[in-house]
């Protein structure tokens, strides 16, 4: 019996039927690839990721932590994680329209339902959100950003919980050391849920606005299977511009190619693996650093390619 095996079978016997193991990520993430998750856990309120984090506490051995959310941001390599998945879900995935000043959104609710339940109930200031596809926890995490604004700048208050430690904090955004794209949230902090500022507005400018972000996707960015952006804009410049500038768009690795509507995105196609985007992904940093001299961070979250990443 190896170390996940005993973790999973103390899980079980707290959490019964919501442990599995060899979870296929593909069915969790926008790109639809990857590997096994050893073991996995639908977690469907706090006092149950309570129990998680106790159980880890207890246990003797590190296990590397994955918190599944939109998997709008993730890839995973084809011989999977060898770690504990966690699954948000339940009251993890509830809006409640605190007052018109605040709207509290669990860790696993999708952005565009944020941004469409508030400016339904004529409520401004989350309409951007309609236009990232990932959960609240993924972008807090990553201060998840775009049309000129990003979690940081409307978000009041973060509960997070330590798995590690199962010590579980408010935490003020001011404390988050909020930038372009990153907090100091580590993988081992799950957010549990998010107060986000909200003000009055009209429902039907609200909803135009939603409109517009959604109409400017279309035009600007594909569809099918992608992460989004894969880098991370570098300062006073853009990622799509310098891939486009280095002839880079159509370039294809196995099944995956770079799109030619946003050279940004990369797409995967029927038959592509992972490590055909992870490898169109150094092959485009390569190719960037040599004809403009920036060296492209990625802002995907990649898992288990180390063995491949020299
Ligand atoms: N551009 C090109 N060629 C391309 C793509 C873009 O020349 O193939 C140029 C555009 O013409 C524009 C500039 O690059 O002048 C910036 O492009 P765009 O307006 O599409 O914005 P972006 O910086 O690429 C950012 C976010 C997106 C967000 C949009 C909209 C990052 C890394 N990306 O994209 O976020 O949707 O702004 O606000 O910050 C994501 O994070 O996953 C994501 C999609």
């Amino acid at each position: 019996m190896n170390s996940l095996d005993r973790l999973a079978g103390n899980l079980q016997e707290q959490l019964g039927d919501s442990v599995s193991r060899d979870l296929s990520i593909s069915d969790f993430t926008t790109y639809r690839l990857g590997g096994p998750v050893a073991a996995a856990v639908r977690v469907g309120s706090e006092s149950d990721l309570v129990t998680v984090a106790r159980v880890l506490n207890d246990y003797p051995d590190t296990v590397p932590l994955l918190i599944i959310g939109r998997g709008s941001n993730l890839l995973v390599a084809d011989s999977g994680f060898a770690g504990l998945g966690i699954i948000l879900e339940g009251e993890f995935a509830e809006v409640v329209i605190e007052s018109d000043q605040i709207v509290v959104a669990g860790a696993a609710v999708p952005l565009p339902v944020v941004a469409r339940q508030s400016a339904a109930a004529g409520l401004t200031g989350l309409e951007f959100l309609v236009g990232i596809p990932g959960s609240i926890g993924g972008a807090v995490r990553m201060n998840a950003g775009g049309h000129g604004s990003e979690i940081s700048t409307v978000l009041e208050q973060v509960r997070v919980m330590n798995m590690f430690d199962g010590s579980i904090n408010n935490f003020a955004a001011d404390n988050l050391n909020f930038s372009y794209r990153a907090s100091r949230l580590t993988t081992d902090e799950v957010v549990i849920r998010a107060r986000l500022r909200v003000r009055v507005d009209v429902v039907e400018k609200c909803r135009e606005r939603i409109d517009e972000i959604v109409q400017w996707r279309r035009e600007n960015q594909p569809g099918g299977a992608n992460a989004g952006s894969t880098f991370k804009n570098p300062p006073g410049d853009s990622a799509g511009r310098l891939i486009d500038e280095a002839g880079l768009k159509g370039t294809r690795i196995g099944g995956a190619v770079v799109s030619e509507k946003h050279a940004n995105f990369l797409q995967a196609e029927d038959g592509a693996t992972a490590r055909d985007v992870y490898e169109l992904m150094n092959l485009i940093r390569k190719r960037v650093s040599e004809v403009s001299g920036v060296v492209l961070e990625s802002e995907l979250y990649t898992v288990g390619f180390d063995a491949i990443e020299k």
